[in-house]
């Protein structure tokens, strides 16, 4: 056995408000973990920077376009990301750049897990962010929900080296 391997992998998705991109990651990545047999080794959960929309389910368009790719997200209820989610999770992954330095300001010292942008997994990708789809029109909806999947994709290929 390798002892280096990890038994167990939390995973935190954060945006802004998690009622779109991140409750989306939450949804694509559960169905892509499930897939792989790995529900029992990897836990997930989602969150935003923002507390505004704090105990909403997810945006009605995020809800739309996550389900017609297929994935069910309508039960997710949105909250604030804390420090103490830090010591919960070994991958915090933020959707864009604001997220990711408002969540390094959040970093406890010490912290050994990894805070990243969620599509830095991904080796081609161009984007680096999940952009905010909020104000935009339904196209922004869309293209969130692809590329996370894209991202979902690299994201499980790199925990499953981990997990060994
Ligand atoms: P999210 O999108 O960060 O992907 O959940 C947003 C949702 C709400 C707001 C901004 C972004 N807002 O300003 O209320």
């Amino acid at each position: 056995m390798n002892s280096d391997a990890l038994q167990k992998v939390r995973v935190l998705f954060v945006c802004l408000g998690n009622i779109c991109r991140s409750p989306t990651a939450e949804g694509v990545f559960r169905e892509r973990v499930k897939q792989a047999g790995l529900d029992s080794r990897i836990e997930i959960d989602s969150a935003g920077t923002g507390d505004w929309h704090i105990g909403r389910a997810p945006d009605k368009r995020a809800q739309k376009f996550a389900a017609r790719a297929g994935y069910d997200i309508s039960d997710l209820r949105a909250r604030q990301v804390s420090g103490q989610d830090f010591s919960r999770f070994d991958y915090v992954l933020a959707m864009d750049g604001q997220n990711l330095a408002d969540l390094q300001q959040m970093q406890p010292a010490g912290w050994q897990g990894s805070l990243a942008l969620f599509l830095g997994f991904h080796p081609e990708l161009d984007v680096r962010e999940v952009p905010d789809p909020y104000t935009g029109d339904e196209q922004a909806f869309i293209e969130v929900v692809e590329l996370i999947e894209r991202g979902a994709d690299a994201l499980l290929e790199d925990i499953r080296k981990k997990l060994g």
